[in-house]
């Protein structure tokens, strides 16, 4: 890949049309979800890095926005934060700027050119991430941002990794787990999947991605939607 920038694909940008229709899926299969128990705020993790969280978790935002929701994406991941790149914005304020109160959240909240969506990105990252998303404050700001918003969706790091993933989801009403078929045995899957329930989170789906480490051109989404569970 020398020398070439590989960028997260966007279904705004020139990506095909079953790749974007799969995301819709997604999208309507988490509505489903949401018919007895109210689905607001939705957190995208996976077991491992670079299983495709971002993308997905931005696809999935867009894909919601395109209904006519109002959507709000927040980068929750302050371990590795990319979603500035992803929608090539800078990223001098953001989620943790929200948390210690030192901007306006009009500032933080950006316009990225698609309609009914706007996106937070990190901002600063802090020594202690996890303190920092399982803080009071960060509830306070999910629960506020949700009176302006239709879905709130976060990206966040691996489960496995860092307890981030799992401390937030005591803030949202669900997680969407992705996987990277190729390169995640069932086996840690299946364990993060334990672990998630283990804090009593909604698995609302799990999309399943197809994405392989020689070749990342032209290889698309596909999902499993599993059954909502509570435990
Ligand atoms: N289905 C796919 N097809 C092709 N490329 C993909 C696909 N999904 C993700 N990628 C690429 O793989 C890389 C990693 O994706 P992404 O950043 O979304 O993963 P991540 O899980 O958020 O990573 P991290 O753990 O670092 O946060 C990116 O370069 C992205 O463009
Ligand atoms: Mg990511």
């Amino acid at each position: 890949m020398k020398g070439k920038m590989k960028s997260h694909r966007l279904i705004t940008e020139n990506l095909s049309s079953r790749v974007a229709e799969s995301y819709r899926v997604v999208r309507t299969n988490i509505q489903f979800a949401s018919l007895e128990t109210q689905v607001k705020t939705m957190l995208v993790t996976s077991t491992a890095p670079r299983e495709g969280k971002s993308t997905t978790a931005a696809n999935l935002a867009i894909a919601f926005a395109q209904t006519g929701s109002r959507v709000l994406l927040v980068d929750a991941d302050l371990r590795r934060p990319t979603l500035h790149k992803v929608f090539r914005l800078s990223n001098p304020v953001g989620l943790t700027n929200l948390l210690t109160q030192s901007v306006a959240p009009e500032i933080a909240l950006r316009d990225v050119g698609v309609p009914n969506l706007r996106v937070v990105t990190s901002g600063p990252i802090p020594p202690n991430p996890a303190e920092v998303l399982g803080s009071s404050r960060m509830r306070d700001l999910i629960n506020n941002l949700k009176q302006s918003f239709d879905y709130i969706l976060l990206d966040s790091p691996p489960t496995l990794a860092v307890a981030d993933a799992a401390i937030l989801t005591a803030f949202v009403d669900g997680v969407i787990l992705v996987i990277a078929v190729a390169e995640v045995s069932m086996d840690k899957a299946r364990k993060a999947k334990a672990q998630l329930q283990g804090v009593n989170a909604k698995i609302l789906g799990v999309v399943l991605n197809g994405l392989e480490s020689d070749s990342r051109e032209d290889h698309h989404y596909y999902y499993y939607y599993g059954k909502p569970s509570s435990n």
